[in-house]
């Protein structure tokens, strides 16, 4: 197949990680005869210093005419003065709702081998195997803004339709799994989760094999560091989602390992690992880049629908962390580009294996 892929590296570790993910998938494309063409563009800081804004309009036509966008990082302490009239992650945020990828998948499992890195005991971290799904054009993050003297307002909004749209797609995707279903909230406290919960109740409703239970998110909080392994496909709104998929990744070791896929009504995606752009360790070789290509498999399953290529990386992956070939994050030595390349060899072995 033939497909474009707009790469923006974005900021701190974005480059580094990007270029490893891209080696992998160009090496996926040559291998199974599919011809990737990739556009490099401009997002975040290094936008607002080349041309004065985070989001330029050629990095948004270059988005919308392809096949898929895989995003490095962006941000960093250079743009982070509070005051400042643009910050880089408006243009992170600004690209996702002009794609309108309104669910964002994060998926965790917890690899044998990276047990013994998480806080938790290792034997608490058996069977670990769970999908956010986190609703990402809506709530408090696009809510109207405003400041006065000694006075700021985030207002935080939520559609029925909004919410229908993201928990389908949680539903859609539960099924193919274990059919359980936690929505996250604070109907407790505020109105847009009560409709979130309302309006929850109505579409999974619909769906035969689903079951559905309801979570407080500061319950849900303490629940994954203590029952992990007792859900299946979560789904939450924007800020909750942000805030425990973050917690979620600490299981797996580091937040170096954690993927991400944005997906709305069509096939177009923004994959991106969930982590930062990491300016402690920026320039130095050694991120992780296991989140960027874990990044690239989900880019091949749900935008161009290569899911036998997708699973390949994913199983290369695996043997990668199997063995000692890791990054400072997971207690290795290995630089970005040699984890990259000892995936290339995986790969390499496994085709040989099949053939
Ligand atoms: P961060 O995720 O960049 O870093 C948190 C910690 O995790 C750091 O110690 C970092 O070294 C480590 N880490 C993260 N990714 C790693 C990797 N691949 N390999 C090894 N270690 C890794 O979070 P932060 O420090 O809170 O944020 C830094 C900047 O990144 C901020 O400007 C923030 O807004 C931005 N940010 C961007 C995105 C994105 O572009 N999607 C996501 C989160 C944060
Ligand atoms: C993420 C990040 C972003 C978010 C920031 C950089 C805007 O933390 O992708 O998780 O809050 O969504
Ligand atoms: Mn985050």
């Amino acid at each position: 197949m033939r497909a474009d892929i707009t790469v923006l590296p974005g900021d701190g570790i974005g480059p580094e990680v990007t270029a490893a993910a891209v080696a992998i998938l160009r090496e996926v494309g040559r291998r199974n005869g599919h011809v990737f063409e990739f556009s490099e563009h401009l997002i975040g800081g290094i936008a607002i210093d080349t041309c004065g804004e985070p989001l330029p309009q050629t990095t948004i036509d270059a988005c919308v005419n392809s096949d898929a966008v895989l995003l490095g990082a962006v941000g960093g302490p250079k743009w982070s003065n509070p005051q400042a009239r643009v910050r880089p992650e408006q243009g992170l945020l600004g690209l996702r709702a002009r794609l309108g990828v309104f669910a964002n998948l994060r998926p965790l499992r917890v690899h044998p081998r990276l047990a013994g890195l998480s806080p938790l005991k290792a034997e608490n971290l058996v069977g670990v195997d769970l999908l956010f799904v986190r609703e990402l054009t809506g709530g408090a993050y696009f809510g109207k803004k405003s400041r006065e003297a000694d006075v700021a307002i985030d207002e935080c909004r939520y559609s029925v339709a909004e919410v229908e749209r993201v928990v389908r797609r949680a539903c859609e995707l539960a099924r193919g799994r274990k059919g359980r279903l936690t929505s996250v909230d604070k109907a407790n406290v505020l109105e847009t989760s009560r409709l979130w919960r309302e309006t929850t109740e109505r579409v999974v409703a619909e769906y035969e094999g689903v079951s559905l239970e309801h979570q407080l998110v500061d319950s849900m909080a303490m629940l994954l560091l203590t029952r992990p392994s007792a859900y299946d496909v979560i789904v939450t709104e924007n800020l909750f989602g942000d805030i425990l998929t973050d917690e979620a990744a600490a299981l797996a070791g580091s937040l170096g390992v954690s993927p991400s896929a944005s997906l709305g009504a069509g096939r177009l995606g923004l994959y991106e690992p969930i982590h930062g752009s990491a300016p402690d360790i920026a320039g130095k070789g050694i991120a992780n880049p296991i989140g960027a290509i874990l990044s690239a498999a989900l880019l091949l399953r749900h935008s161009l629908g290569l899911e036998d290529e997708a699973h390949a990386v994913e199983v290369a992956v695996d043997a990668v962390l199997d063995s000692a070939e890791l990054t400072r994050d997971l207690g290795g030595k290995a630089s970005t580009t040699e984890v990259a390349e000892s995936v290339l060899a995986q790969l390499t072995r496994k085709q040989q294996a099949a053939a």
